[in-house]
């Protein structure tokens, strides 16, 4: 990579943010498309986060992506009014700042890659956790599925985002095992299993035969829930696909491009097991 004083800038932006493997992703595909851009991961410590993304777009700055705590300001910096919620900025030639999110498409994109036919097989979704993350993914599989269960361990989150979703249904924490058997297709969107963070007993044995469970945490690769369900004969699917199909959905928003996927999983495998 050529870095100039004409290099465009992009990046990741949260707090943490410096184990994130989006750097890998989308400087491999600006490499791939031998484009004069760089893209880095910038810690964001402010009281006034909205202000400072902001203030991106005064420097030049293109696009990025924005992950936790600042996806709602990411929202409201671009002053977003059919979104709650952004993971992607972009800012063109005059400034103007637009936001979007990715994630719940991404989501949908990599059950589709991994899973193709699970239109056919899915009716009742149950996702669990109604942070940003499980926000994004319930509202891209509402109009696939019958029915939709969010479950959360705070409850009034689960009823806000039920509300926002034609067919979304609140499920209380303590009624995970019959969200678990009413089930086609199971999405774990919390912080439970990640290395280093809590876990706790999921009722896979609950689980429908022909169910798909997937998981959007990648560290480690194969969570306990996957690694239950997996035993029990069930189709799963790992963090790693959404990780990568909402950063090319970020990706061709700024650059027009859509970058190729199957590499961009070859490189993660690698960097994970480095
Ligand atoms: P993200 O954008 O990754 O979804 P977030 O908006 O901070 O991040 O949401 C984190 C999700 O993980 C929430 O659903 C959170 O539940 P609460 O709303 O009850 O906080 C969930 N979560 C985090 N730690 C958890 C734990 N130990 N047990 C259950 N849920 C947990």
């Amino acid at each position: 990579m050529n870095i100039s004083s004409t290099t465009q800038v992009y990046g990741v932006i949260g707090s943490p943010v410096r184990h994130s493997l989006s750097p890998i992703l989308h400087n491999a595909w600006i490499a791939d498309h031998g484009l004069n851009a760089v893209y880095v991961a910038l810690e964001l410590k402010n009281e006034n986060p909205i202000a400072a993304l902001r203030a991106l777009g005064s420097f030049g700055v293109r696009g990025a992506n924005v992950t936790v705590p600042y996806k709602e300001a990411a929202a409201r910096a671009a002053g977003a009014t059919d979104l709650a919620v952004a993971n992607v900025l972009r800012w063109d030639e005059m400034g103007g700042q637009s936001a979007f999110n990715t994630d719940g498409l991404g989501f949908v994109h990599a059950l589709s890659e991994s899973q193709p036919d699970w239109r056919a097989r899915v009716k009742r979704v149950l996702v669990i956790g109604a942070g940003g993350a499980g926000q994004g993914i319930a509202r891209a599989l509402s109009p696939h599925a019958d029915t939709l269960h969010i479950a959360n361990r705070t409850p009034a989150r689960a009823d806000e985002t039920a509300a926002l979703i034609p067919n979304g249904r609140a499920l209380r924490w303590e009624d995970l095992e019959r969200g678990f058997g009413g089930a086609d297709l199971i999405v774990q969107t919390t912080s439970l299993g990640m290395t280093g963070q809590p876990d706790q007993a999921w009722p896979v044995e609950m689980c429908r035969d022909g169910a798909i469970i997937a998981d959007i945490v990648y560290r480690p690769l194969e969570t306990p829930l996957l690694a239950a369900a997996r035993s029990r004969g069930l189709a799963t699917m790992d963090g790693l696909g959404m990780l990568i199909h909402q950063a090319a959905l970020s990706f061709e928003l700024w650059f027009g491009i859509m970058p190729d996927v199957a590499k961009a999983r070859a490189r993660l495998m690698a960097a994970l097991a480095a």
